[in-house]
């Protein structure tokens, strides 16, 4: 592994493909399966899983498990100790490693300090997940959720401003910040340049 930063209390088993510039700090496990992206950081304690899929520029802060099952595309930045799930009902005494349900966090989307992802769920691209929020359905692209359960209460720029859109019917904005334009139609929001 080229260029890769690993601090010497960190874990990283054998077979773990780990991309350069990416920076891997206390106290941090990665199991052999993973394969991490190029210019990520894993903060304090973080745990990635068997299987899991990490893109590139993911930001994943202190005390975060990305179990196996989880996904996150690049750009995506997860909140100090938010959790990812991967069993949907556990029962202690019953085996339910064959029954992960997989969990797609997509390009750009933030998910807030302390929220909590049950799995099955997808997550837009470029959503917003407010700090605290449980999420347990799939999540559109460029919403901001917060609350639990989580409520779609808007949309947010790729900046992460909200956007001044209707929840629902046709509209068209800017963002504060970026000066992009942003359309909602058809109960979707795409970024028009
Ligand atoms: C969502 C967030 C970005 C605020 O965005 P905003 O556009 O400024 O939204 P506002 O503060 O105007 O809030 C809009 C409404 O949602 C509520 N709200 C905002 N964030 C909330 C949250 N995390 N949980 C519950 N309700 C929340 C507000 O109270 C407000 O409700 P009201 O209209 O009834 O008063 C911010 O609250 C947040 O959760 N940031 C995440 C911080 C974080 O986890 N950082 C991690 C790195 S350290």
């Amino acid at each position: 592994m080229k260029d890769v930063f690993i601090h010497s209390s960190a874990i990283v088993d054998d077979g773990a493909t780990i991309g350069s510039e990416t920076r891997v700090w206390h106290w941090v496990h990665v199991c052999g399966s993973a394969t991490i992206g190029r210019g990520c950081s894993l903060g304090q304690n973080v745990f990635v899983g068997n299987k899991v899929k990490i893109g590139n520029n993911v930001k994943i802060q202190n005390n975060v498990s990305v179990y196996e099952g989880v996904e996150l595309e690049n750009d995506v930045f997860c909140g100090p100790s938010m959790v990812f799930t991967n069993v949907y009902n556990p029962r202690s005494a019953i085996e339910r490693k064959d029954q992960y349900r997989k969990t797609l966090v997509q390009q750009g989307a933030t998910l807030g300090a302390n929220c909590t992802i049950v799995c099955g769920v997808s997550i837009g691209r470029y959503a917003f997940v407010g700090a605290g929020a449980v999420v347990n359905k799939d999540v559109p692209d460029y919403a901001l959720m917060v609350g639990v359960p989580a409520r779609h209460i808007g949309w947010i720029s790729e900046f992460g401003e909200q956007l001044n859109l209707p929840l629902k019917g046709d509209a068209e904005t800017t963002c504060p910040h970026s000066g992009n334009t942003y359309e909602l139609k058809n109960n979707t929001v795409t970024r028009k340049d």
